[in-house]
């Protein structure tokens, strides 16, 4: 474990931290978006893991509902909840706005965010700034041939319950069952495809789609690599320039983001700010509680106008 800076220790220290800081790394997680109405993932009153342990969901351990080889499986696990997870709103937290008044007063290196929810982008966090470390919904790839589309593209079928399906797979599908027709595959008098719709003659051409690959949201599953961009603007980029780390709401028990912390050079002054301790890393200054109560008075404390009205209703 890294040894303590001894010389930081009151929330003043962590005023002028980052009052004097030019390049900080925010470190965030689920906990900045829980006054938003987002539960986080391990709280035992609220947590998503929680909340699924009640379900009778086919699985040991809640968690699996991101493993990439459960999804490979039965993607139908996922499906079942994601629609629950879609990032529904225009809103941010307090939190949200200080890591955005961070970047307007040029102190900002990288906001690196577990969440999902997008939400920075609402609080005008730059993409230029921001590395979503476990993806996001903003774009969903197909499992089977790889073809990418905009999130919104499924957002309908995750809504309304089914499993998202690659167009790309479909067409390929259709023009191959087309040309082995044109090869004389068998059809009915009618020419319609009597072979897999015997008796439905509507022009639903829906008999190849379970055949085609199924679309996965481009959030990070258990199992799968962190978006490239994590480890590069780390190592090549933060780690000769940040001089203050700051970690919100997460509860640093999932890999490899929880090694940022260590990984960065160990005379760099480092704050954790949630409601959870943690043991397994030794930060500077540790400001328990909620953090949104926690950086409005820490800007308070800098002389710095905290704007919470401007959360815009839904
Ligand atoms: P966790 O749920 O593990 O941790 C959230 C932390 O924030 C906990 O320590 C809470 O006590 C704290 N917290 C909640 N609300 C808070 C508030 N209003 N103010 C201050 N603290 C608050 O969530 P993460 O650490 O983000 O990955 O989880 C990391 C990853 O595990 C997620 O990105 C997700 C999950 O599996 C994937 O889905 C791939
Ligand atoms: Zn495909």
């Amino acid at each position: 474990k890294r040894a303590k800076l001894m010389k930081y220790n009151t929330v003043n220290d962590a005023v002028s931290l980052i009052q004097n800081a030019k390049n900080i790394i925010v470190l965030t997680g689920a906990g900045i978006s829980t006054s938003l109405g987002i539960p986080d993932f391990r709280s035992a009153q609220n947590g998503l893991y929680t909340q699924l342990a009640n379900l009778d969901l086919p699985i040991n351990d809640p968690q699996e509902v991101f493993n990439i080889d459960i999804f490979r499986e039965d993607p139908t696990i996922f499906y079942t909840v994601a629609k629950d997870i879609l990032p529904n709103t225009k809103k941010f937290s307090p939190t949200h706005a200080f890591i955005a008044m961070l970047q307007q007063k040029g102190k900002l290196l990288t906001n690196y965010s577990q969440n999902i929810d997008n939400i920075e982008a609402n609080a005008g966090i730059s993409p230029d700034k921001l590395i979503q470390c476990h993806g996001s919904f903003a774009t969903a790839t197909c499992q089977k041939c790889g073809h990418k589309v905009i999130g919104d593209a499924i957002f309908s079928d995750i809504k309304e319950g089914r499993i998202p399906r690659c167009d790309k797979c479909i067409s390929t599908l259709r023009a191959a069952g087309t040309s082995k027709r044109k090869r004389g595959g068998k059809r009915s008098s009618s020419g319609k495809r009597s072979r897999y719709n015997s008796d439905d003659t509507d022009d639903d051409d829906n008999f190849d789609i379970p055949q085609a690959g199924v679309m996965k949201p481009d959030i990070t599953f258990f199992g799968e690599a962190l978006p490239d961009t994590f480890h590069d603007r780390l190592v090549k980029h933060d780690k000769d320039l940040v001089d203050l780390v700051i970690v919100i709401g997460t509860s640093l028990k999932v890999a490899p983001v929880s090694e940022v912390v260590p990984y960065l050079p160990p005379h760099i002054p480092q704050i954790y700010i949630s409601r959870t301790p943690v043991s397994h890393i030794n930060f500077d200054i540790d400001l328990l509680g909620d953090c949104d109560v926690v950086v409005a008075e820490l800007c308070r404390r800098a002389g710095w106008d905290l704007k919470h009205e401007m959360i815009p209703p839904d």
